[in-house]
């Protein structure tokens, strides 16, 4: 793992851009793993801002989502394929028939096993992630076997608490209790991994995943044995690291 320790959030985001931009400039086609919640939000919109300054071309790109809600229509605000279209699509020159998020409705068993399909025949040239102060990565909660694909995951109370704060307008029992995920296997097979932490909130996480031993109980700890996987984290986030 190469940990990369910024100041704060924005240069962390520049960082990061500076990753993905370069990642889509050598490949026109390649294809990105991308993540949801508040800390790629930055990124995303740096990304939106080098597509209107360089005129970097996402439109063979194809993307493919970590997660999204059980329960919740692509349409509905809260819903991942909303945010993604909010925060980062709707910006850029993408075509949507190359835009993926897991289903969230319908027979969500079939669509995550449709999704293994695709992940496997399209392999992440890179794959995004942020971590739950739980150590989670995409939605795979402590516990989660190392070997897991695509699949619906009951959600722990520590995540829905984490993600009523910040979104669902603090209102917790809008929060679904479920959600379908990418598994760890998905996130292993990128070729590279780039995790973004920030805020006090994560350093335990982080030292877990850095510095812990191996363990399903921190699903992030994973990442140890992935052969190009960098965090870009921030100095909060970073500050129970010993080395
Ligand atoms: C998002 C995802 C989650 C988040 C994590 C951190 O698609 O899979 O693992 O990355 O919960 O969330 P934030 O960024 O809101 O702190």
């Amino acid at each position: 793992m190469e940990v990369i320790i910024c100041k704060n959030k924005d240069e962390a985001s520049t960082k990061a851009c500076e990753i993905m931009v370069g990642i889509v400039k050598e490949n026109p086609k390649a294809v990105l793993g991308l993540a949801t919640g508040s800390t790629p939000v930055q990124l995303y919109a740096k990304m939106i801002e080098d597509h209107k300054e360089n005129g970097t071309s996402y439109k063979d790109i194809q993307t493919y989502n970590l997660d999204e809600y059980f329960g919740l229509d692509q349409s509905h605000p809260q819903s991942y394929h909303y945010f993604m279209c909010h925060h980062l699509f709707n910006g850029l020159d993408i075509n949507m028939d190359n835009v993926h998020v897991p289903k969230g409705k319908g027979n969500v068993e079939e669509e995550a096993q449709k999704y293994n399909e695709m992940l496997a025949q399209n392999p992440l040239d890179i794959q995004l992630l942020g971590i739950g102060s739980n150590g989670h990565i995409g939605f795979n909660e402590p516990g989660t076997a190392f070997d897991s694909v695509t699949h619906v995951v009951d959600l722990k109370q520590s995540t829905i608490e984490d993600n009523a704060r910040l979104f669902f307008d603090g209102k917790i029992d809008d929060v679904p209790r479920q959600a379908v995920s990418m598994g760890i296997a998905n996130i292993m097979q990128a070729k590279k991994v780039l995790l973004l932490a920030f805020g006090e909130g994560k350093a335990e996480a982080v030292k877990g995943m850095v510095e812990g031993p191996k363990t399903v109980d921190l699903p992030a700890s994973a990442l140890q044995d992935h052969p190009d996987c960098v965090l870009i984290i921030d100095e909060d986030a970073a500050k129970l690291l010993s080395k």
